[in-house]
Formats: C-alpha cells, sequence, structure tokens
C-alpha cells in the first residue's frame, strides 16, 4: 500500500467540488445538514456511476454474451470492458476478476470451493491438487478481530473439513500482533484468511509478511479487501495473495455486486462452488465440462448494469487518485483517534493515536448505550454506525456489546469530523452519565 504517484491534495476546495457530484450529500433525512460518516457501511454514489448505469439500461440492455443481435453484442462489449478496468485498479489480469453478488459472497465462494474439492478429493474425485487439501489436523488461522464475512466461511470450512481454526487474540485495545499471528503459522496451515484494514479499529494488516510466512509452509492467503481497496492504492498482484474480496457499494458503486479476485494458479484449481447456465463449454446428461476462470465462479445471469456502474466508480476514484484519497483519509483517521481520546469518558477501540491507521475510528462512551449515542448523532444531522459491526468476538473481547463508530471517504471534511467530536463530547452530559 504504497503510494507512487503524485496526485492533486484533496484540499478543502477540491473536496467541495467533489461534494457536489454526490446528490445525497446535500439531503437532510433528519432535518438538519447531513454529516455522513458511514462509508465503511456503505458509500454514496456521484452523478458519474448513477448516469453509467442509466445510460447502459436505456441504451445497451440485454444477456451477454448469448444474444447474436448487436445490443447484445454492445452490451457484452460494455461487461468485459468493465472487467479490465476493475482488473487494471486492482494490478490483476481480467480472468482473474470474477463477479460475486458482494464480498461475503465472493469469500463465501472460496471456502465453498475448497470445500468442495475436498468433498471430491475425499471421495477419490479428481480434486486432489496438494495446493486445495484440507485434513483433519490441518490448520486455518484468522484475526479475532475479522468481520464476520471472513469469519463464518472459515468456521464453518473447518468444521466440514476436521480442520482446527486458530486466531490471533486482540489486545485490550483491539489490536493483535502481527508478530503473533505470524507466530500462528505452521506447517499445518492451509489458509491464512485476514481482513487488509478492520473495519472496527482501522488496523492495517501487513500483507507482505503474512504472504511471505503462508507461502513458506504452502498456506493460500485469502485478503478480506472490503475496507481496503476502496480507500487507498491496493496492487493484489503484486501483494501476491492468493484470493481477495471486495464489495462495489463500499467503493462509490452500486449495491448486488461484489468481487472475487483469484490467482492464476488458484482460479485454475479451484472448483466451482455453483453450477448452472454461463459457466460450462460442454454438458450431456450425465457430464459437463466447465470453462476456465473467470466464467467458472460465475453461474447464472450477472447484474451488468451494477457492473458497469462499479467501472464507473473505478473511473472516479482513479481520476480523484487513490493515493491522494489514502493520504485524506489517514489525516481524517488520525483526527478522529486524536480528538476521541481528549473527551471525557470516551474510550477510543484501535491503534492508538499517532500510529499507523485508516480513515475510521470506533469508541466506546462510558455509561452510554452505543445506540444511545447513536440517537444524540443522529438529532444532530450525523450518521455513524453503532453496533457490533459484524464483529462480535471483537466485542466480545473488548468487553462491551456495541461500539460507535465513525468512518470517512473522499467526500468526507474535517469539519465533518469536528461535528462528529463536539457531538461526541455532549453525549455524557445529555444522559446524565456526568
Ligand atoms: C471488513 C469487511 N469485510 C466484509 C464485509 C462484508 O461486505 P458485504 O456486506 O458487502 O458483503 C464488510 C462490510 O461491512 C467489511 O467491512
Amino acid at each position: 500500500m504504497t503510494t507512487t504517484r503524485t496526485e492533486p491534495a484533496l484540499t478543502e476546495e477540491r473536496i467541495q467540488l467533489l461534494r457536489a457530484d454526490f446528490p445525497i450529500l446535500a439531503e437532510q433525512p433528519a432535518g438538519v445538514p447531513l454529516v455522513y460518516l458511514d462509508s465503511g457501511a456503505t458509500s454514496q454514489q456521484p452523478r458519474q456511476v448513477l448516469e453509467a448505469e442509466w445510460a447502459f439500461r436505456t441504451q445497451r440492455n440485454a444477456a451477454v454474451h448469448r444474444g447474436a443481435h448487436t445490443l447484445a453484442a454492445l452490451a457484452t462489449v460494455d461487461y468485459e470492458e468493465a472487467r479490465e478496468r476493475i482488473a487494471r485498479f486492482v494490478g490483476a489480469r481480467p480472468t482473474q476478476i470474477s463477479w460475486a453478488m458482494n464480498a461475503t459472497d465472493a469469500l463465501n465462494t472460496v471456502a465453498l470451493s475448497l470445500a468442495e474439492a475436498n468433498r471430491a478429493a475425499a471421495d477419490g474425485g479428481s480434486a486432489t491438487d496438494p495446493t486445495l487439501r484440507i485434513r483433519e489436523g490441518d490448520e486455518i488461522v484468522v484475526t479475532e478481530a475479522e468481520h464476520h464475512a471472513n469469519l463464518l466461511p472459515w468456521q464453518r470450512l473447518a468444521d466440514e473439513t476436521g480442520a482446527r481454526l486458530r486466531w490471533v487474540e486482540v489486545d485490550d485495545d483491539g489490536v493483535w500482533s502481527a508478530d503473533a499471528l505470524l507466530a500462528l503459522i505452521t506447517e499445518r496451515t492451509r489458509v491464512v484468511a485476514v481482513a487488509h484494514v478492520s473495519n472496527v479499529t482501522g488496523q492495517i494488516a501487513p500483507v507482505e509478511r503474512i504472504v511471505a510466512a503462508a507461502h513458506a509452509v504452502g498456506a493460500l492467503v485469502v485478503l478480506d479487501a472490503c475496507q481496503s481497496v476502496p480507500h487507498r492504492p491496493v496492487d493484489l498482484g503484486a501483494l501476491g495473495v492468493d484470493a481477495a474480496a471486495f464489495s462495489s457499494h463500499k467503493m462509490l458503486g452500486p449495491g448486488g455486486i461484489g468481487v472475487l479476485y483469484l490467482s492464476e494458479a488458484l482460479g485454475a484449481a479451484l472448483p466451482p462452488a455453483r453450477v448452472g447456465g454461463s459457466m460450462i463449454t460442454t454438458v450431456t446428461m450425465t457430464e459437463r465440462e466447465y470453462l476456465p476462470a473467470p466464467q467458472k465462479f460465475e453461474a447464472g445471469t450477472q447484474p451488468v448494469a451494477s457492473i458497469v456502474g462499479l467501472a464507473a466508480a473505478v473511473d472516479y476514484l482513479e481520476a480523484v487518485g487513490m493515493a491522494a484519497i489514502e493520504r485524506h483519509e489517514v489525516a481524517l483517521g488520525e483526527r478522529l483517534a486524536a480528538g476521541a481520546v481528549t473527551i471525557p469518558g470516551v474510550r477510543l477501540v484501535g491503534p492508538r493515536p499517532g500510529s499507523e491507521r485508516a480513515g475510521l475510528a470506533s469508541v466506546v462512551v462510558d455509561g452510554v448505550h452505543a445506540h444511545d449515542v447513536g440517537q444524540v448523532l443522529d438529532a444532530a444531522g450525523i450518521a455513524a454506525r453503532v453496533g457490533h459491526h459484524c464483529a462480535q468476538p471483537l466485542h466480545r473481547r473488548l468487553g462491551v456489546a456495541a461500539t460507535t463508530r465513525a468512518s470517512t471517504y473522499l467526500y468526507t471534511t474535517d469539519d465533518e469530523v469536528d461535528r462528529f467530536l463536539d457531538a461526541l463530547s455532549g453525549v455524557r452530559a445529555y444522559f446524565g452519565a456526568v
């Protein structure tokens, strides 16, 4: 995640210009100007993305890869061009990019395909590729901070294969140690699955070190890139991960579309989890032969307009500049963290101010439930996320049911962060907790 290009900074003036592209930012859903600090859950869409989808739906809509008519050919061009643009964005070849419903679906696909490979292998079937083999006594390594989308598929795969799920624990701040994670990777490890950036704490995983340790023992690395690909330059090819997942709706794109990245080797070796239309070469009443990746992982009709919208989102992000977005958000994350620790009765979760963290911060307000915090913020027009953020084990370890999270994006201003911090500092007094 190094920044290689010099891009114009996201100055206040530039952000104001960008904000004009996002119609929703002018809305006042709670009757006061909206401060949208929930981009970690879902981001907003600029006009350019909405228009690209509209143009496809009104001018090109047709089933791709099937029709003999001109419209179908035009739709197919748009569809495959979108794949190429998204591949380029993450340092991949188009054949390494398969569509999924969302990141959850993409992560499930990897785990289900591994289960399928191991079922077939157990039956003496063809899927005996040693890189896919998971047996009793093998291990799958995760962290205690994972989003459920990157925990439950591995839990279930462990149950199904007899492998043991191992995890690196977080400390009292919700942070896990890279050295402790690396120490868990042994000859028994078959899969290491981690979030690139934690959606609760903003902690950033040292992916290169994890890949080196995992590959040294022949284990696969699966990266949950939901909170990294939208927010900073990410070159999946250079990182060397075997699989990665991210969601369109968190990167200015439409909902209902996610991306599964697979290395060439894993894409070739993995059997499909789902079978059906659009993913075969030949079918008889008893046999089937699958197309190569990526089509083999894309059974059924895909949401083409949404894929075109995602490509427009990628164009938008590239025009702004991912390195500039990263710098802007890192500064906002630091502003959030540094501000939160100065508020009496507020406990910051995640890396301490001054340490590496992404552009988000989660807090606990002593004596006030996060849902009540959310209500006070909402009354001030601030949309923040409250709850366990699909990371219950992390919250259990912190001894809290829920946290309040502010998450930023390219359209977030310093002033919005300050309004969040101001509102947060009034919460305890409001509930008589001081
Ligand atoms: C780190 C992380 N992983 C996975 C997901 C799941 O994404 P989706 O719900 O789009 O599948 C999210 C979304 O909240 C996330 O933040």
